[in-house]
């Protein structure tokens, strides 16, 4: 593929409504979301959206998300609207969550790779919404990475990767959340979290007494798939091996100051993926700080671009902590369990 593609700053009204044409005109779009940043297309325009699977290399089974800017879009997306929908969408729309519904005719089996359900959110970023409402339509848009790669955060990190694939990149600087939408399907009753992102899964407990999350996103019992298709890939992957050390603060910096020493012996280049809470308790040249312990929405903010960067550096290991697995911190190890293909330790 070489595409010519055009980079268009966000803040150039113009170049917003450009962005907007060429969607309407079955192209494809890169656009800055609150979590990360998009590969949009007509969600209403089959063609568009395959070419979306094509630009990504992404496998053909795992469905993609519709965006909308308003809640009126929606009547024509999904066939019902169970109610427990309304409750979600009231509550954190436009916002990082992502609901599961059954779909309806006008969407096409390669946005939902053959599921007779739809995955839809209304994202809150601004020029998200912006771009979605100059165009006058339903966007698909999954995470504009090339499938396995960190999601992008940053436009530069979708330069990287999509620049000559796509039609146009919309640079709208960092995003906020870092990680991405947690999909929820509500399509059966009980809300079940299909991926953690960024509402967490105490958010949602303060709207419904009960929650479940899929048990398959563990990846620790072999025979359960994932009802979240996207789940079963090895995900979120910069070149490096990742070894997850989790534990205690000071049996993780032991540990990880052990297996530094070892690794290096063997002649490997290693990176370590340190805290503020650690960062002046390792001696290492690849050393990344990726946030502060006692705020993990800062570690999400930053998770990605940190995966990106050890991939720079050119290291061939990466020695990561754990985070505590409450709040946003969910979604941050299932993303780093994800990358490391489940290689963790567990002090
Ligand atoms: O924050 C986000 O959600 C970002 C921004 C761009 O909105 N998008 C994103 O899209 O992360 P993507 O394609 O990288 O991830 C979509 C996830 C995949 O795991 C996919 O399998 C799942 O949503 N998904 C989509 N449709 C589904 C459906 N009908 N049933 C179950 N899972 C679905
Ligand atoms: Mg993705």
């Amino acid at each position: 593929m070489n595409k010519e593609t055009l980079i268009i700053q966000s803040e150039d009204k113009e170049g917003l409504k450009k962005a907007a044409e060429i969607l309407k005109k079955g192209g494809l779009v890169a656009i800055p979301t609150e979590t990360v940043y998009g590969l949009g297309a007509n969600a209403l325009d089959e063609d568009a959206a395959k070419n979306i699977f094509k630009a990504k290399g992404r496998p053909q089974d795992n469905p993609l998300i519709v965006h909308i800017s308003d809640i009126d879009q929606l009547k024509d997306l999904v066939s019902e609207i169970p109610e427990g929908a309304y409750v979600l969408m009231e509550k954190f729309w436009p916002g990082p969550l992502t609901l599961i519904m059954k779909k309806s005719d006008k969407i096409s089996d390669v946005i939902t790779a053959g599921l007779d359900t739809v995955a839809i959110r209304m994202p809150s970023h601004p020029v998200a919404r912006e771009i979605i409402e100059l165009a006058n339509l339903p966007i698909a848009a999954p995470s504009a990475n090339i499938s396995g790669r960190p999601s992008p955060t940053d436009a530069s990190h979708v330069i990287e990767d999509l620049v000559g694939r796509v039609d146009a990149i919309v640079d709208g600087g960092r995003t906020g959340v870092g990680v991405e939408s947690t999909v929820v399907d509500i399509s059966s009753g009980i809300p079940t979290i299909l991926r953690p992102g960024g509402i967490t899964e105490e958010d949602l407990l303060v709207v419904f007494p009960r929650v479940d999350i899929d048990p398959a996103l563990k990846g620790e019992d072999e025979n359960l798939t994932p009802k979240s298709p996207g789940q079963k890939y090895k995900h979120y992957s910069p070149n490096a091996k990742i070894k997850i050390i989790k534990g205690e603060l000071f049996s993780m910096i032991n540990r990880i100051n052990h297996l530094y020493r070892e690794y290096t012996n063997q002649g490997l280049k290693v990176g370590i993926l340190a805290t503020e809470q650690s960062r002046w308790s390792y001696s290492c040249d690849n050393l990344i700080v990726v946030g502060d312990r006692g705020r993990p929405e800062t570690i999400a903010t930053n998770l990605f671009d940190s995966l990106r960067e050890f991939d720079k550096m050119k290291v061939d290991m990466i020695l990561a902590e754990g985070i505590e697995e409450i709040g946003i911190g969910k979604a941050i190890m299932n993303r780093m369990e994800k990358a490391a293909g489940f290689d963790v330790e567990n002090l």
